[in-house]
């Protein structure tokens, strides 16, 4: 089955350029100008861009155990409508994912459904971690998080094993638990969503993040830093432009500050939390300037009925996966990034951060992971899939959305609409690629 893009603008490494892109089966089998296929399906896709599919390094799509929140299907459908055609999920399921065992059965669940290719993340001891085949990193939770506790002061000796053990990736959720435990004492008698923000404030995933970076370089380990949504936190890293410590903003603390729980209430309720317009400014900084190297979504559902429930039982998390790349689209309509910027942030870099091989680029060879986008395309943010049935985005106007996603070669959303039932691929991390800065 051959399929040729015909007259889109091409995105990717080199300057973009209006050209066409030969699906083959599975693959991209050529990117140039002019070319014709006898029998192959032409696409039209004159005034529209030709990107990479999009990779979201880094969602909870809930399954096994937290099926009543989000599963493989549902989490997928929301992923290919918002352009994404790879998802790593993390290990905060039930079971969560930190035996062998535990990692099969979500292998097999993901296998039976997912629309996107997957990788996954493990999350278990260092005996755990050396059985793990295929994984595409290992996460460590420093301070408790939803659906994850976190035991007091081991968390050292386990990153340290860990770097020593596996030259997987690390991905650390940044909060220190023993400060986030004094802290919620202080706050105790309180009930307003804004504590959350006070409770966890910035020295919190500050010392987390310090103690991270100053084990991976102690142990040669190779560190991503999981949502960093501080100011301090992109200064701490902008010390360390090593390709072996990575890191990762979501779009929430892109486009929301503290402001929001006026609005919102315990709906943008999130670990870490959000923080002020002057961090706001500095993720957005650090991020055109390539000192955080990706957006991950942290698509984190909840069911309204729990958002509702008042601050200490409201589980923190907030679903973005549909939404991030028109999110970005319209940062890049806005001036605030470029589109190739965004090829970078949210294709490219992921790839190369977790070694997934033939992804993250439009190149002949390359997987044929493809999103097309319609940068003139301007909508209100309303209809979600996601089984949480609600986003933090909603009621805002966008300018630039997905309108076609194509995974490994196969048509799977079209204008909005699912077309295509075919399962993504399990992806594998793997230690060949370096992070070029
Ligand atoms: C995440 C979740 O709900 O699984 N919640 C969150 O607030 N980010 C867990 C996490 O990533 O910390
Ligand atoms: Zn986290
Ligand atoms: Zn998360
Ligand atoms: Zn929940």
């Amino acid at each position: 089955m051959k399929i040729v893009l015909k007259n889109g603008t091409v995105v990717s490494e080199d300057q973009p350029f209006v050209g066409d892109v030969l699906i083959d089966n599975h693959k991209i089998a050529k990117i140039g100008v002019g070319i014709d296929v006898p029998g192959a399906e032409e696409i039209d896709c004159t005034g529209k861009f030709i990107l990479p599919g999009v990779i979201d390094a880094h969602v909870h799509f809930r399954s096994p155990g937290f099926e009543h929140e989000e599963d493989w299907q549902t989490g997928s459908r929301a992923a290919v409508m918002g352009g994404v055609t790879t998802v790593f999920d993390m290990p905060n399921t039930n079971p969560p994912t930190n035996t062998l065992k535990a990692l099969e059965e979500k292998r097999a669940l993901a296998q039976a459904k997912s629309l996107v290719n997957f990788g996954l993340f493990f999350g278990g001891n260092v005996e755990e971690v050396k059985k793990a085949q295929g994984i595409v990193g290992v996460k460590v939770y420093m301070g408790q998080t939803t659906a994850h506790d976190v035991d007091e002061g081991s968390i050292e000796r386990l990153l340290g094993d860990l770097f020593n053990a596996t030259d997987r990736v690390i991905a650390v959720h940044a909060e220190d638990e023993l400060m986030i435990r004094k802290r919620m004492e202080i706050y105790r008698k309180e009930t307003k969503p804004e504590i959350h923000s006070l409770i966890r404030n910035d020295a919190v995933a500050l010392k987390a993040a310090k103690t991270a970076v100053h084990l991976a370089k102690k142990y040669s380990g190779r560190l991503h830093v999981c949502h960093l949504s501080t100011k301090k936190e992109v200064e701490l890293m902008a010390k360390y432009p090593d390709e072996n410590i990575t890191c990762e903003v979501a779009p929430h603390h892109l486009f929301f500050t503290v402001a929001e729980y006026a609005k919102q209430g315990n709906f943008v309720k999130v670990n870490p939390p959000l923080r002020s317009q002057n961090d706001l400014e500095a993720l957005w900084d650090a991020l055109r300037n390539d000192l955080i190297d990706i957006v991950a979504t942290d698509h984190a559902p909840h069911l309204k009925k729990d958002k509702k429930k008042g601050y200490w039982l409201a589980p923190a998390g907030i679903p973005g996966v549909e939404f991030v790349l028109p999110l970005m689209l319209d940062s890049v309509n806005d001036g605030r990034l470029t589109l190739k910027d965004v090829v970078r942030i949210l294709c490219e870099r992921p790839a190369r951060i977790y070694g997934i091989q033939d992804k993250g680029l439009l190149a002949e060879g390359y997987d044929a992971d493809i999103t097309v986008v319609d940068m003139d395309e301007e909508r209100e943010v309303g209809n979600v899939v996601s089984k949480c049935g609600w986003t933090p985005y909603a009621g805002m106007k966008l300018k630039g959305w997905p309108v076609m996603t194509f995974v490994r070669g196969n048509l799977v959303m079209e204008d909005g609409k699912i077309v295509s039932g075919r399962r993504g691929l399990e992806v594998l991390g793997t230690s060949k690629y370096s992070v070029p800065r």
